[in-house]
Formats: structure tokens, C-alpha cells, sequence
């Protein structure tokens, strides 16, 4: 999860009077995610550790008969298309979730996308940061590591993402965020060579999420993204933008 994320979900739910109980279970995905780099092995790691381990011992320990989830219709597009693996989609794969992991799973969002689950939100009258919060996928950090995801490498992303997150709020843009990338480069730190991170900003513009063209900032914008993150992420010495679209981009970088 991003910075503070636990604890911002906890609190959004408790103005609605929902009790939440939150699982560590990092070091489950830790361990599954160990020496995988192809990024659809990644995604299938984190199903199977999600959706078999996680919550499939939640749901035998309370006795619950199903898992209620948000997945919407660009989930099912793209996976079927095989274009990625959305770590949510299971019947249209022909997996039943009842049969695999002893539970069945209920979609109320399945025909929406996006825009249109917003405007459910915002129709049912729901706290608006609920539903303009920006995209963030069910893989979490680890869709923003290439490589290999360890505990160090999701810290390094997550304090790059915070800085993103803090300076691109007030931008409008559809979904910002860090990519930590698997290569390192040459640098050079107080007068010696650093061979260091290379971290590249996104920041996307689009309705759906199906097609996104990359949001013109400012060269200000950028140069100050560019400082932030060289200070708070010690031995960053590359801060690069992705100036191409989806596709062939995708919104993600795994
Ligand atoms: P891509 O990277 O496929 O992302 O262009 C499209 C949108 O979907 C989000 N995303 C996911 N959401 N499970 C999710 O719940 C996933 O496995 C997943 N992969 C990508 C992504 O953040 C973007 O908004």
C-alpha cells in the first residue's frame, strides 16, 4: 500500500460506520513474489496469494459465503484481450472462484467503468473521496516495480509515489505515479560516481482508462517533480516522464 494508506482506508470506512479489521499480510506476498520477474508471473503470484491464501483464510475463519469486490468492465476488457492478467478477473477466465477458492465472489460494478462508477457514487450520495479518489490497482506498488518487488524496492517506490502524489494532486490529471525501474544508472553524488535509481513519473489523462494520453506539464512542474524526488528518495540520479500514450503504452508499467 501507499503512505498511509491503511489508515486512511480505515477512517474513510469509519465515517460510515463500517468496522474495518486490517491484515499485515506483506511478508505472504513478499515471499511469493521472490525471484519473479516476468511481470504476468508477478501478476499471477499475487492472485493466487490474494485470492487463495489472504482472503480465502479470512473467509474460512468467519464463516463468510462470498467476497464482495469492485471489479468493473476494463478489468474484464483487458484481461480477456490478453492484454494483462487484472488481478480480480476470474469467471470470464473460466476459473470459478466457488470451485478454486471456496467462495463466491460478487461483482455489483461488473457492466461500469471508471467514469461510470462515479457517477454511481456521487448519485447514492457517497462521500466524494470515495469515488474521486485516483485509480490505484489491486496489485498495489508491486504494478510499479520492474523487476524483481522486495521490501526495499516497494519502500524506494512508495516514498517516490508520495511525492508524486503531493505534487500532482491539484493537476486534475486521471492517474499519476512512480515506476522504479529494474536498470540502474551512472550518477554522480558530492564529486564520486553513484551508480543509482532510475524512477519515471506518469501521469495520464482519460476518461476510461482505456486510451490515456500523457498530461502536458509544465517544465516547471517537471523540474520540481525531478528535485523532490532526487531529495526524498536517497540515490535517485534519473527522474525521466513518459511522454508515450496508451497503447501502446499501458497506464501501468507491469
Ligand atoms: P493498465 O495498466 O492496464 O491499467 O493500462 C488500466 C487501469 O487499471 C488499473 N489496473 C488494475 N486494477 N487490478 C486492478 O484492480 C489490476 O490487476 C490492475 N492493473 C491495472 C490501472 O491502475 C489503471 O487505472
Amino acid at each position: 500500500m501507499r503512505e498511509a494508506e491503511s489508515d486512511q482506508v480505515v477512517s474513510f470506512f469509519q465515517k460510515l460506520a463500517v468496522p474495518v479489521e486490517v491484515i499485515d499480510a506483506r511478508d505472504e506476498f513478499f515471499i511469493a513474489l521472490k525471484g519473479i520477474t516476468d511481470p504476468e508471473e508477478k501478476r499471477e503470484a499475487i492472485t493466487q496469494t490474494f485470492y487463495r491464501n489472504v482472503f480465502g483464510r479470512i473467509v474460512r475463519k468467519s464463516g463468510a459465503k462470498c467476497l464482495p469486490q469492485g471489479t468493473i468492465l476494463t478489468d474484464i476488457d483487458e484481461t480477456v484481450a490478453g492484454i494483462k492478467r487484472q488481478h480480480n478477473v476470474f469467471e470470464q477466465l473460466g476459473i470459478d472462484p466457488q470451485e478454486a477458492f471456496g467462495y463466491r465472489i460478487i461483482e455489483p460494478l461488473l457492466q461500469l467503468r471508471k467514469d461510470g462508477v462515479r457517477r454511481v457514487g456521487k448519485a447514492l450520495g457517497l462521500p466524494s473521496e470515495l469515488f474521486d479518489r485516483i485509480p490505484f490497482p489491486g496489485p498495489a506498488l508491486s504494478a510499479r516495480v520492474i523487476g524483481e518487488v522486495t521490501p526495499e524496492r516497494i519502500a524506494t517506490v512508495r516514498r517516490a509515489t508520495a511525492v508524486i502524489e503531493r505534487l500532482l494532486k491539484g493537476t486534475g490529471a486521471f492517474q499519476y505515479m512512480a515506476i522504479l525501474h529494474e536498470d540502474r544508472v551512472t550518477g554522480v553524488h558530492d564529486g564520486k560516481r553513484d551508480f543509482g535509481y532510475q524512477i519515471e513519473v506518469r501521469c495520464w489523462d482519460s476518461v476510461d482508462a482505456r486510451t490515456a494520453t500523457p498530461t502536458r506539464l509544465s517544465f516547471e512542474k517537471l523540474e520540481n517533480l525531478a528535485r523532490e524526488i532526487i531529495h526524498d528518495v536517497p540515490g535517485t540520479v534519473s527522474v525521466t516522464y513518459n511522454i508515450a500514450p496508451k497503447p501502446p503504452s499501458t497506464i501501468e508499467a507491469i
